[in-house]
C-alpha cells in the first residue's frame, strides 16, 4: 500500500530538473541579495506535482520588521518579467505562477538562532538544517507519505482556513516517532492536550497539540492544530492501522447522499483579490455567528460548515427545520429578586420548582436565510446568492457535507 502510494508521490530526478530550471532562474534574478531555497523543495519533503517552492531572501536584522514591505518592494523590482502577485499575509511575500508550478519567495531577517527570530519565517534556516541533518533519506519518504495522508483525509495545512498540520510539523512527528506507521501508532492513541517535547520549552502553551519547536523552545510548532483537525487525524490513523486503503491518502468521490433536515446554501463569490488568511479568518467568525444567531432565534442547527477556495466560497447550513417553534419557555429571576417586574412585563408567569419565575413567550420569527445573511460578515466587495437544497447536490463538498462520515470510511 504504502509502496504504491510513494511511487505515486515521490518525485522523480526529472521532476526535480524541470522545477529547479524554474528556480534558477529566479534566483539569477535576485542576484546580489541572499536569496535561498528553503521549505520541502530544499529538504527533499515535496510531494510530485502538488508543491511550492519557498525562496526566502535574507536582509540585516537591524532593518527590523517595520522594512519587510521596502524589502518586498526591492525584490519586486527584480521580479518583473514573471507572472507573479504579491500576498499580503501576516508577512507580505510575492508568489510567482509558472507552467502550474507555484515559487514563493519571501523576506526575511537574517538572524543568528532560532530563538532571535524576529518575524515568522525567520527560522526557517534552522529548521532546513536540522531536517535536512537529522532525516534519512528513508524517512523523508515516510513525510511524504505522511503529507499525502494528511492531505487525503483533509488535516494537512496550518493555514486559517484548515487549522490542521503543517510540513514542518509532519517532519518533526517523523523525527520524534521514527517512520508514517509509528506516527500513526502514537497519534491513534492521542487524547489532548498532546506533548511532544522534543526539547524543553521555556514558555507554557495552552493548545490541543504542542511540539516544542527544536529550533526556539518558546515557540509551539503545532498551536494552528485544531482540535477538530487533530482528532480527525487521530481516528483515520486508527482505522489505517485496522485497515489500509489507498483512499486515505487519495479519497474517493462520494456517492449522491439524502438530505437530512433542511440545508441551506450560501455562495459567496469575492469581486477583489484578498489574503486568504484575513478572508478565512472572516468566514470562520461568521460560521459561528451563524450557529450562535440561529440558536438564539431558536431553530435547531445540525452542522455549519464552510467550504471553497479563493474567490467562491460556499456555506452550508444545516438545521433540523426551517420553521422554529412558536413559543417558548422564558426563564426569569428567582421569585424574591423584582418579581413585580417579571409579572408586569410577562403573561403566564408563575413560579417553578426551582423556585424561580418563568413565563411563556411568543417568538418573532425572522427566516433562517435572512439570519445567515446578516451574520456572514466579510469586509470586502461580494455577492450572495442564497438557495435551500431541494434535491441532492453535484458539489462534492456539498455531498461531504451531508454524508459527515469521512469520505476514507466506505
Ligand atoms: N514556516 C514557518 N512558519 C510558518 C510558515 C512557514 O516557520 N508559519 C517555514 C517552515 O520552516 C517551512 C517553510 O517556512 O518549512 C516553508 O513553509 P511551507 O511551504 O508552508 O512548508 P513546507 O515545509 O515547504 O511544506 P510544503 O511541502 O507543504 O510546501
Ligand atoms: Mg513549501
Amino acid at each position: 500500500m504504502e509502496k504504491e502510494v510513494l511511487e505515486r508521490i515521490k518525485p522523480s530526478k526529472d521532476d526535480f530538473e524541470k522545477i529547479n530550471n524554474t528556480v534558477e532562474e529566479v534566483l539569477e534574478a535576485l542576484k546580489g541579495f541572499e536569496a535561498e531555497v528553503h521549505g520541502s523543495f530544499r529538504k527533499g519533503t515535496w510531494l510530485k506535482g502538488d508543491t511550492d517552492v519557498d525562496i526566502f531572501v535574507f536582509f540585516p536584522k537591524e532593518l527590523g520588521k517595520e522594512y519587510m514591505p521596502n524589502a518586498l518592494k526591492l525584490i519586486e523590482d527584480r521580479l518583473r518579467k514573471f507572472n507573479y502577485q504579491i500576498n499580503y499575509a501576516e508577512h507580505p511575500y510575492i508568489i510567482i505562477k509558472n507552467n502550474g508550478m507555484e515559487i514563493d519567495v519571501v523576506p526575511a531577517l537574517r538572524v543568528d538562532s532560532g530563538e532571535n527570530a524576529v518575524t515568522a519565517v525567520d527560522r526557517t534556516p534552522f529548521h532546513t538544517a536540522l531536517i535536512n541533518s537529522s532525516l534519512t533519506d528513508e524517512q523523508k519518504d515516510q513525510v511524504r507519505l505522511l503529507k499525502r495522508f494528511m492531505k487525503g483525509i483533509g488535516t494537512y495545512g496550518a493555514e486559517i482556513k484548515v487549522k490542521g498540520f503543517s510540513g514542518y510539523v509532519c517532519e518533526l512527528l517523523i523525527l520524534n516517532y521514527g517512520s508514517f506507521r509509528e506516527v500513526l501508532k502514537a497519534s491513534s492513541d492521542w487524547r489532548p492536550p498532546v506533548k511532544i517535547l522534543i526539547r524543553q520549552p521555556t514558555v507554557v502553551f495552552d493548545s490541543p497539540l504542542i511540539i516544542v519547536d527544536p529550533v526556539d523552545p518558546r515557540r509551539n510548532a503545532a498551536s494552528a492544530v485544531s482540535l477538530k483537525k487533530l482528532g480527525e487525524f487521530s481516528i483515520a490513523s486508527k482505522f489505517y492501522l485496522e485497515k489500509p486503503s489507498i483512499d486515505f491518502f487519495f479519497p474517493p468521490e462520494v456517492n449522491e447522499v439524502d438530505i437530512k433536515g433542511e440545508v441551506l446554501v450560501s455562495e459567496i463569490l469575492l469581486q477583489e483579490n484578498v489574503s486568504q488568511d484575513v478572508l478565512w479568518g472572516q468566514i470562520n467568525s461568521s460560521v459561528t455567528r451563524i450557529r450562535n444567531q440561529l440558536k438564539s432565534k431558536g431553530f435547531e442547527v445540525i452542522d455549519v460548515q464552510a467550504y471553497g477556495n479563493d474567490r467562491k466560497i460556499i456555506i452550508a447550513t444545516q438545521i433540523s427545520s426551517r420553521f422554529p417553534p412558536q413559543y417558548y419557555l422564558n426563564l426569569g429571576p428567582p421569585f424574591y429578586v423584582n418579581a413585580k417586574g417579571f409579572f408586569k412585563k410577562n403573561e403566564n408567569v408563575w413560579v417553578g420548582d426551582d423556585g424561580n419565575l418563568y413565563s411563556i413567550k411568543k417568538r418573532e420569527i425572522t427566516p433562517a436565510e435572512d439570519v445567515v445573511k446578516l451574520s456572514i460578515q466579510v469586509k470586502h466587495k461580494y455577492s450572495l446568492r442564497e438557495y435551500w437544497l431541494s434535491e441532492r447536490p453535484k458539489d462534492p463538498c456539498l455531498k461531504q457535507f451531508l454524508r459527515k462520515t469521512p469520505a476514507w470510511l466506505k
